[in-house]
Formats: structure tokens, C-alpha cells, sequence
């Protein structure tokens, strides 16, 4: 029986997770492919820290080399994570015409078209399912079951240790570095979570499927980014009287006027399919012209979910290996597309304003609005003490330059004390 053999780099989370799902489900996995998948080298740089015994046929090699010059290994699987050494193992081991399948996502985001071409180049596959939301098969369901879609618009909640917090924070009143604590505790967070909480990972991950259904280019540094670190339960509390749930979202949408692509907290309708995806779960709905509207939910991390989606990549491209059709089809495939400027997007806004406690405030406020052609909504006023207030408005859609325009003349009418926090809100 013919016999693909696979080498990992790295045996982390994922790493453990994609061996352990492998050895599970190894008379199963070989079974279906009707030949022997198996893996034979781990590579990592200290192999006496992993208290597991391998089964026979498997080492721990410290060297890339003794993985780059083994013929009888035809796929290499990168979970270490890192940009700099992973991206050298991944070109060596392209150049050296081996498969690769890689969860890196910061790797993929600066660094994806340029390996995607140098994997055809060498006639073989680079695969990547894990690297974004994790054990939802998203990547391929993008680039395979929704291939005959126009797809118009993604909105994701694509980063499991933000969605956690704002959840602790909506639903247990928790504040944000309490949450953010527990988050890190059960594992969601990376080592640095500067990463999560400033929307960078959602990035990451927004351009890498926004390259796949939009088939153009984009690179992390083409997403405007907000993180979640200055939303506070004031806010959260305002928004859930106007029916919203806060998430920070991942949105890629294409318009006449070209292609946007947003990371940024966001309020959403409590109705919205999006609010009911709790704790650190991850969701995304994708719009398309045949479809309509379809949602992808699941962990969007973990070791066995992650491993999940390795293991279906490499199951993938061991087919393509055994019938000798490595290299044929790639996934990113490009045209040129206008980027859509953040200032100019269109949408409702959330703002609270502190405001003296006098009659007129309130009309001086709304003649600003006016000012800007800015539309209102609803309005909410408390009075915090006899001298203060605040005005929790919500605005009708308009772009977020008139959003910016007004802030800037509230923070020169002296009955205005402080523009609490401004935040966007989802079209139903
Ligand atoms: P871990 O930190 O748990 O594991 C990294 C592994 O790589 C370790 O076994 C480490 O072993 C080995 N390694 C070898 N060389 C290096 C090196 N130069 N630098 C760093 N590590 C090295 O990472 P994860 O398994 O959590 O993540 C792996 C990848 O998967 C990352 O790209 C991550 O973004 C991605 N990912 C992770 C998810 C998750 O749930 N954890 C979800 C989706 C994607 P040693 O120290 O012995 O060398
Ligand atoms: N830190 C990431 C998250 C892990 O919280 O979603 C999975 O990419």
C-alpha cells in the first residue's frame, strides 16, 4: 500500500492537536484516501520538554535540513508560528518541492501571495485552512463550495479572546482587564494579547479571506484597525437600551466605489445572527449573489478543532500527491480592485457625549449635527449630577468623515465636556 509521509514543524497546541487527530483517526483517515498518511518527523527546538512517547516510526529532529533533504516526505506541515524562521522554512521547504500546510496567519497576511507563488512556481500546493477561525472549514467552503459566487460582503467575528471579553463584559457586568485575565487564563489570548485586543489577529485574518472571495491583493497594512480597549460598560450598557450587542468585527465589503475592509467594535442588533456568537467562539457570514446570506460557526481555536483543519489540508493534498496533480490550482487568484477609503463609509453611529447640565445644551448639540448633515436617530439623556449629563445618541447612516468632522467641532463648544466614545453600528 503507497504511503504520503509528512513532516511537522512545531508540536504546540496545533502541533499536538493535528498528531493526535492523525493517530485517532489514522484507519479512518487511511481508509478514505485508500492509501497509508503518516507522519514521521517533528521538528522542534527542544524535544526533551515534550514528555511523550512517539509511536514507533516517528522521531523528534532538531535540524530542518534532515526534513528538506528526506525525499520520502512529500507534505510539511508549519505550526510554530513566528514570521521570520517560519517564512524561511516554509520558502526552503517549497524550493526543496515539498507541499506545505501552514496555520501561520501572520506569516499569510504579509507574506501569502508571494508563497502562493512560489508554491506554483515549483509545482506544488500551499494550503492553509487552520489559519483562520480555526476549526471552521471556511478557506476551503470560500474557495471551493462558494466558488460560483459573486461574493459581496464577510462579517466575522474572527478572534475567540475579544469576542470572550466583550461577552464577560455584555453579559456578567465583568470589567475589561478582568475579562481579559480570564481570557488569558483558559488559553484563548496569544502570549501577547496586544495582538487580540487591538484587532491585529482579526486582521490578519480579514485580509487573508477577503484575498480568497475578492481575489485581490490585500495585505494586513490595507485593514483599517480599531481594537476593543477603550470600550467600556458605560457604553455597553447604552447600546443594549437601544437593542445592541457590541462585537468587534472583521468587515469586508464590496461596493461600486471598490473594496472596503474594516476591523472595529461594532454594535449589532440583539436579532442579528452574529449577537448570539458567545464566549470565544467564532462565526462568519458571507453574502454572495447565490447563496444570499450564510453563516460559519464554530471554536475558532483550540488544539484538536485547529488540528482539525490541518489535518484536512494535508488529507487534501496527499490525494493531489498520490494522483500526481500537486501545484494545479490555487487558491488566492488576483485582479486589480479600488480600495474604498474608511472615511467614506456609510453607516449609523453610536455616540456618547458629557454634556453641562443647562437648558439649551441639547440644541446646541443638534445644531452641530445639523451642521454636519448628520441625521438623528434616537437620543438618550441621564443626568449623572446637577452640573453634568450625558447624551447617548444614535445617528442615522452617513459617512465617517461627517462622524469625524462634528467631533472635532463638539470639542470646541464648551457646553460639551467630552466625547465619550463614538462606535459604529451594523446595518440590520
Ligand atoms: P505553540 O507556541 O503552542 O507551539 C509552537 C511550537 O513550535 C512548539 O512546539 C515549539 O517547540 C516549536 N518551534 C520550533 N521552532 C520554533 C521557533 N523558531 N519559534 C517558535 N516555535 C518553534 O503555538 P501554537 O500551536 O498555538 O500555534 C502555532 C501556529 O498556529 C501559529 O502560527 C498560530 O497563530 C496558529 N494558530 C493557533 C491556534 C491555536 O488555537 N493555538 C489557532 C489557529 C492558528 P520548541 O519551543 O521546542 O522549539
Ligand atoms: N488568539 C486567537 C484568538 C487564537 O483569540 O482568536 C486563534 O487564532
Amino acid at each position: 500500500m503507497k504511503t504520503v509521509n509528512v513532516a511537522l514543524l512545531g508540536f504546540g497546541t496545533v502541533g499536538q492537536g493535528t498528531f493526535n487527530l492523525l493517530q485517532m483517526n489514522q484507519d479512518l483517515i487511511d481508509h478514505r484516501l485508500g492509501f497509508r498518511l503518516r507522519v514521521i518527523k517533528i521538528y522542534v527546538r527542544t524535544p526533551e520538554k515534550y514528555k511523550v512517547t512517539l509511536p514507533k516510526g516517528v522521531s523528534f529532529v532538531t535540524d530542518m535540513d534532515s526534513i528538506l533533504n528526506d525525499d520520502s516526505i512529500s507534505i510539511v506541515v508549519e505550526v510554530m508560528g513566528g514570521v521570520t524562521f517560519a517564512r524561511e522554512c516554509v520558502e526552503a521547504a517549497l524550493q526543496a518541492k515539498k507541499n506545505v500546510v501552514t496555520a501561520n496567519k501572520d506569516l499569510l497576511a504579509k507574506e501569502g501571495p508571494y508563497l502562493q507563488d512560489l508554491a506554483t512556481e515549483r509545482g506544488v500546493d500551499l494550503r492553509f485552512e487552520a489559519s483562520v477561525l480555526g476549526g471552521i472549514p471556511i478557506i476551503r467552503t470560500l474557495y471551493d463550495s462558494l466558488y460560483g459566487n459573486r461574493i459581496t460582503e464577510l462579517i466575522g467575528i474572527m478572534n475567540g479572546t475579544t469576542n470572550f471579553i466583550l461577552t464577560k463584559m455584555s453579559e456578567e457586568g465583568l470589567s475589561y482587564s478582568e475579562s481579559l485575565k480570564q481570557a488569558q487564563e483558559l488559553g484563548y489570548a496569544e502570549a501577547d494579547p496586544t495582538a487580540d485586543v487591538e484587532g491585529l489577529d482579526a486582521a490578519r485574518k480579514l485580509a487573508i479571506l477577503a484575498s480568497i472571495s475578492f481575489n485581490r491583493r490585500i495585505f494586513f497594512d490595507d485593514v483599517y484597525v480599531e481594537g476593543i480597549t477603550t470600550i467600556d460598560q458605560t457604553d455597553i450598557r447604552y447600546g443594549q437600551e437601544f437593542g445592541y450587542t457590541i462585537k468587534l468585527l472583521g468587515i469586508a465589503k464590496e461596493t461600486k466605489k471598490g473594496l472596503s475592509l474594516n476591523v472595529l467594535p461594532a454594535f449589532i442588533s440583539t436579532k442579528h445572527p452574529l449577537a448570539s456568537v458567545r464566549g470565544a467562539y467564532n462565526a462568519l457570514y458571507v453574502k454572495g449573489n447565490g447563496i444570499d446570506d450564510a453563516m460559519f460557526y464554530g471554536q475558532g481555536a483550540g488544539s484538536l478543532p485547529t488540528g482539525s483543519s490541518v489535518v484536512s489540508d494535508i488529507m487534501e493534498i496527499a490525494r493531489n500527491v498520490a494522483h500526481e496533480s500537486t501545484g494545479m490550482f490555487k487558491p488566492f487568484f488576483y485582479s486589480e480592485k479600488n480600495l474604498y477609503a474608511p472615511g467614506k463609509i456609510e453607516s449609523s453611529y453610536y455616540m456618547r457625549l458629557i454634556v453641562e447640565n443647562s437648558t439649551g445644551v441639547l440644541a446646541k448639540v443638534a445644531s452641530k449635527l445639523a451642521e454636519q448633515r448628520i441625521s438623528v436617530q434616537s437620543v438618550l439623556q441621564r443626568n449623572e449630577d446637577e452640573n453634568t449629563a450625558t447624551l447617548a445618541i444614535v445617528t442615522a447612516p452617513c459617512p465617517r468623515s461627517y462622524i469625524l468632522n462634528v467631533i472635532d467641532s463638539f470639542n470646541h463648544l464648551r457646553s460639551v465636556r467630552a466625547v465619550g466614545s463614538v462606535i459604529r453600528i451594523m446595518p440590520e
